[in-house]
């Protein structure tokens, strides 16, 4: 089973532009404890490398693009966001990393839960140990 699993939203727009509706327990797994973004990406500048314990995500690239790679442990998968329409669902235990940001690329990112430090896996290695456990 694939590690990408992307979330197509209804597309709302008409005539005088472009619409799209996020409504939690809707098209949204999960409740909405959290939303945040990036902004003023730099395209020669990677970031995540974390996982979380708890965290559920979904990754809306509301303008440009930027590549995800996610990973278990065990699979390596990448994709390229850059339709508002899609929303990339990251569940819990899953690596992951963000590169190749466009210059004009805004990602919101949805969250199941309040932002906590303790929540995070920044280590790599820390993060296979989970598996082998
Ligand atoms: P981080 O999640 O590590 O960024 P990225 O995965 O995009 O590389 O967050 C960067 C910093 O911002 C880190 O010190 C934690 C802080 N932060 C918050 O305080 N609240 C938040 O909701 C988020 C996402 C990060």
């Amino acid at each position: 089973m694939s590690l990408i699993k992307l979330l197509t939203f209804k597309d709302l727009s008409d005539d005088r532009g472009g619409l799209a509706a996020l409504e939690q327990g809707i098209n949204i797994p999960f409740d909405i404890k959290r939303v945040y973004y990036l902004f003023k990406t730099k395209e020669s500048t990677s970031r995540g490398f974390h996982a979380h314990k708890k965290l559920k995500q979904v990754v809306v690239c509301l303008s440009g693009s930027c590549r995800f790679v996610l990973d278990n442990g065990a699979v390596r998968e990448e994709i390229l966001l850059n339709d508002p329409l899609q929303g990339l669902y990251i569940d819990s235990f899953i690596w992951r990393e963000m590169y190749d940001f466009s210059s004009n690329c805004i990602l919101m990112v949805l969250a199941s839960e309040l932002f906590q430090e303790d929540d995070y896996i920044r280590d790599y290695q820390e993060f296979l140990n989970v598996f082998r456990e």
